[in-house]
C-alpha cells in the first residue's frame, strides 16, 4: 500500500475536493483504495454521505481508546473507495492523547495491519500544523500539496515546505513531495495565469502539468454524496481530476491501470456495515472474494 497525503496548513484550497476525487479516479483505475479524513470537520466523509458523529467507531476513538482501525472503515456508493471516519473528536486529540512521544506516528501505525488489503491510501489532511497533520507526514510515502492562485498561496507555499523540512529531520521521516496541484484555476483571468507562471517559475517541475479548472459541477457533487465521476462523468472536473490522478500515479512510479489481480484484496466483509448508498460507479474493482490478509498481500505482490 502507497499512502498519499493531501495537505495544505491553508483551509478551502481544495484538499478534501483532491482527496475525494484522486481516491475515486484511481478506483476507477483499478487500484483498491482507502481514504482516510483526518479533517476534524469531516468534509471527505460527508462528501459520501457518512456520518462520523453517529458511528460507533471512528479513527479518534481508535487512537483514543486503543481499538483497531477497521472498525473505522466504511464502504462507500463509489465501489473500490473505503474510507476511515476521523471523528470530531480530532479536534481535541492533542490535549487527550495519552502518550505524547508515540503521537506522531500513531496513524503509521494503526494503519499497519491493513496495509495489505489496499494498493493505495489517501490522507485527506486538516487545514492546520496539528496532531493530524504530522501524523500524516510521517505516514505518507508521497505528499500532494493543492493550492489555489493567489499571490498569498506562494507565501503559504514557503510556510508549508519549511514546516515539512523541519518534520523531515526532527522526526526522520521521508515523505516525498509528488507535486503542487494548482486548483480552481481559470485561465480566462489574468490574475491566474499570472499567479500560475509564477508559481512554476518558483517551484519548476514539482508543480503538476495537469491543473483542476474551477467547475462548479465539483461544488456540487459532495452535496449529491457521491464523486465527481458519478456525477458529472462528462464535466472538466472529472478530467481534470482522472489527468491529476494518471499524474500522481506516475510520479509514485505506478501505472496508470493497476495490475490486474487474481483476487482483489479488501478486508473481511463481516468487519464492516454495508454501504449507506446504492453502488453507482460499476468500472471500479470486484472483489472477488473474502481474501485473507494474507493472500492479499500475495495477490498485491503478484
Ligand atoms: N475546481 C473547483 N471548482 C470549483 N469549486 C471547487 C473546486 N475545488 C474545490 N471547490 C470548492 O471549494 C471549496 C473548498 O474546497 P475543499 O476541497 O473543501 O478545500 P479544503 O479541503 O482545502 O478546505 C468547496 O466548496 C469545494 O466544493
Ligand atoms: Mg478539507
Amino acid at each position: 500500500m502507497k499512502t498519499i497525503a493531501v495537505i495544505n496548513q491553508k483551509g478551502g484550497t481544495g484538499k478534501t475536493t483532491t482527496a475525494v476525487n484522486l481516491a475515486a479516479a484511481c478506483a476507477r483505475r483499478g487500484y483498491w483504495t482507502l481514504l482516510v479524513d483526518l479533517d476534524p470537520q469531516s468534509s471527505a466523509a460527508h462528501s459520501f454521505g457518512l456520518d462520523p458523529a453517529s458511528a460507533p467507531a471512528t479513527l479518534s476513538k481508535a487512537i483514543l481508546e486503543d481499538r483497531p482501525l477497521v472498525e473505522a472503515i466504511r464502504t462507500t456508493n463509489t465501489a473500490g473507495v473505503e474510507v476511515v471516519l476521523g471523528g470530531p473528536e480530532l479536534a481535541t486529540l492533542e490535549l487527550r492523547i495519552k502518550n505524547p512521544l508515540t503521537a506522531v506516528r500513531v496513524l503509521a501505525r494503526l494503519l499497519q495491519p491493513v496495509r495489505p488489503a489496499y494498493d493505495l491510501c489517501v490522507l485527506d489532511a486538516p487545514p492546520a500544523l496539528s496532531l493530524m497533520f504530522t501524523n500524516a507526514l510521517s505516514a505518507a510515502d508521497g505528499l500532494l500539496v493543492p493550492v489555489t492562485p493567489s499571490f498569498l498561496s506562494a507565501k503559504g507555499l514557503e510556510m508549508l515546505f519549511t514546516t515539512i523540512e523541519e518534520a523531515r529531520a526532527d522526526l526522520a521521516i521521508e515523505p516525498q513531495l509528488l507535486g503542487i496541484v494548482l486548483t480552481m484555476i481559470d485561465r480566462r483571468l489574468s490574475l491566474d495565469k499570472e499567479v500560475e507562471g509564477s508559481l512554476r517559475q518558483v517551484f519548476g517541475a514539482k508543480v503538476l502539468d495537469q491543473v483542476v479548472r474551477q467547475n462548479v459541477r465539483l461544488k456540487e457533487a459532495p452535496g449529491h454524496f457521491r464523486s465527481i465521476f458519478a456525477h458529472a462523468p462528462n464535466s472538466s472536473g472529472a478530467e481534470d481530476y482522472d489527468a491529476v490522478a494518471v499524474e500522481t500515479l506516475a510520479r509514485m512510479g505506478l501505472p496508470a491501470q493497476a495490475p490486474q489481480k487474481e483476487e482483489a484484496p479488501g478486508l473481511s466483509s463481516e468487519l464492516r456495515e454495508p454501504p449507506e448508498l446504492p453502488q453507482s460507479e460499476s468500472q471500479a474493482p470486484k472483489r472477488a472474494g473474502e481474501g485473507t490478509a494474507e493472500a492479499a498481500a500475495v495477490a498485491l505482490a503478484g
